[in-house]
C-alpha cells in the first residue's frame, strides 16, 4: 500500500478544476506553468497535458490546416483588459454573456482552448467554429482525448455563460467520455461524484479494455486526508476548486 495525503492544496491542482461564476480561480496559475500549445504555435499557451492531447486530437482528425487556436492560457491581467474592452465595443450584457468576470475564467487555468475555423478576421470574443464537415468530426472525437464542449446550448442556467460553440475544455479521460455520454455540464458531473464518497464503492466507468474506479473525496478545513492505494494502481488525483478532490484509479482487465 501507498499512503497519500490529501490537503486543501489538493483542491487547486489537476484537470476537472470547476472554475465559474460561482467558483474564482483558487489558487495563483501561472503563465511559467504553460507550454506552446501546438509546437508551431507558441503565441498561444496552454497546460502541458492539455497541450499535448489538443495536438493529438487535431492530427488524428487532420484539422491542421482548417483550424486557428485563438486563445488557450489568459493571465488575471489579460482577462481583464477583455472583459473591459468588451464591455466598451459590446455593452455590459454582451460581456457578461461571453466574458468570464475576471479570476472567474477557466482561461486562467490554462484548461481551455477557444477555436476558430480558419480565416481572415477572426472574432476573438465569438470565433466561428461551425457544427458541420471536419468541426463536427473534431467535436465527435474531443471526448476521447480528454476534451468537452464547455458552454453547450441549453445549459446556460448551469454555467452562467451563454453557448460558446468555440470553447473546448481539457478534462482528462474518463471524465471527458463519462461527461458526453451522460450528457453533464463539468457542474452536473462534479454533483454527481458526490455521490460516490465511500472509496470501496466507487462509481464505475468501463471500457473495453479497462475498468476506472472514481471517487470524491470533500476536503475539510485545513487538516489532511491520508488515502492507500494499492501498490501499482495507476490513478490520478484531481481537485475539483469547490472543496475536493476526485481520485481515479484504473484497472486493466
Ligand atoms: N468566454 C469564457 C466564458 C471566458 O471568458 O472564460
Ligand atoms: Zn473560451
Amino acid at each position: 500500500m501507498i499512503f497519500i495525503n490529501i490537503t486543501k492544496k489538493s483542491c487547486y491542482k489537476g484537470n476537472l478544476l470547476l472554475v465559474s461564476p460561482e467558483y474564482p480561480v483558487g489558487r495563483y496559475i501561472s503563465e511559467q506553468e504553460m507550454v506552446p500549445a501546438l509546437k508551431e504555435e507558441d503565441k498561444v499557451v496552454l497546460d502541458g497535458w492539455a497541450a499535448i492531447a489538443l495536438e493529438r486530437l487535431i492530427k488524428s482528425v487532420h484539422i491542421e490546416n482548417e483550424i486557428s487556436l485563438v486563445s488557450g492560457y489568459r493571465t488575471r491581467m489579460e482577462q481583464e483588459r477583455i472583459w473591459e474592452d468588451t464591455i466598451r465595443e459590446s455593452g455590459l450584457e454582451f460581456t457578461k454573456k461571453y466574458v468570464a468576470v475576471p479570476g472567474h475564467s477557466e482561461h486562467e487555468t490554462g484548461l481551455a482552448i477557444d477555436l476558430a475555423r480558419r480565416k481572415e478576421n477572426i472574432d476573438f470574443i465569438c470565433p466561428e467554429f461551425p457544427y458541420t464537415g471536419i468541426f463536427l468530426e473534431f467535436r465527435k472525437k474531443a471526448p476521447q482525448f480528454g476534451f468537452i464542449e464547455r458552454y453547450v446550448k441549453g445549459k446556460e442556467n448551469v454555467t452562467g455563460i451563454g453557448a460558446e460553440p468555440w470553447h473546448f475544455r481539457y478534462v482528462g479521460c474518463p471524465h471527458s467520455l463519462i461527461m458526453t455520454e451522460k450528457g453533464l455540464a463539468l457542474e452536473e458531473y462534479i454533483k454527481f461524484l458526490k455521490e460516490y464518497t465511500d472509496l470501496e464503492r466507487p462509481y464505475v466507468y468501463h471500457s473495453a479494455e479497462e475498468d476506472v474506479r472514481i471517487s470524491y473525496i470533500s476536503v475539510k478545513g485545513d487538516r489532511a486526508e491520508e488515502i492507500q492505494i494499492e501498490n501499482r494502481e495507476r490513478f490520478t488525483l484531481s481537485g475539483t476548486n469547490e472543496g475536493g478532490v476526485v481520485l481515479s484509479r484504473w484497472k486493466r482487465h
